[in-house]
């Protein structure tokens, strides 16, 4: 199942023939899924949306809550979820990291080319990922995006 808050984006994969089923939503309204649907979740370059107030009634640290609450309650016990992000400044990865946990997540995160000078000063192009284990709550392998 995929998500995307843009009609566009999901014209896209139907155009694509993917595989499973598609859902218009914001993701910032919580994951409309029933407990424990989902081994797992993989993310690509969406989750810094989330740290904007695209409107006024949007507050970033609340709709990241929403947003890990409901999925991780989606996630059956021993699930994954990876994402990997474009943080504009380590604000937002703290503000992210943080939600996550309080929403009962653990685990950790990885930077891709680690030996990058750009990536270490978190310019807006450096490539993040990082991954949560729901069950074991220890880190694991590295797991890059780019
Ligand atoms: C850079 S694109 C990546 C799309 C896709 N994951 C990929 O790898 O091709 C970012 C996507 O995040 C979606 N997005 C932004 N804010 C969102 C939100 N609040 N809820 C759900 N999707 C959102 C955008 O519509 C866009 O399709």
């Amino acid at each position: 199942v995929g998500i995307d808050i843009s009609p566009a984006m999901l014209d896209v994969a139907l155009d694509r023939e993917v595989e499973g089923d598609l859902v218009l939503g914001d993701m910032g309204h919580g994951m409309p899924f029933r407990a424990g649907t989902f081994d797992g979740c993989i993310s690509i370059s969406a989750l810094q949306w989330l740290c904007n107030a695209d409107k006024k009634s949007h507050s970033p640290p609340k709709r990241l809550f929403t947003f890990f609450t409901t999925l991780y309650s989606s996630l059956a016990r021993g699930s994954r979820a990876v994402f990997q992000l474009y943080p504009e400044n380590s604000e937002q990865l703290e503000l992210i990291t943080t939600q996550a946990m309080k929403a009962g997540f653990s685990g950790g995160m990885v930077v891709d080319y680690p030996n990058s000078s750009k990536a270490k000063k978190l310019v807006p192009d450096s490539s993040w990922g990082f991954y949560f284990d729901t069950f074991c709550h220890s880190w694991v392998p590295l797991i890059f995006f780019d």
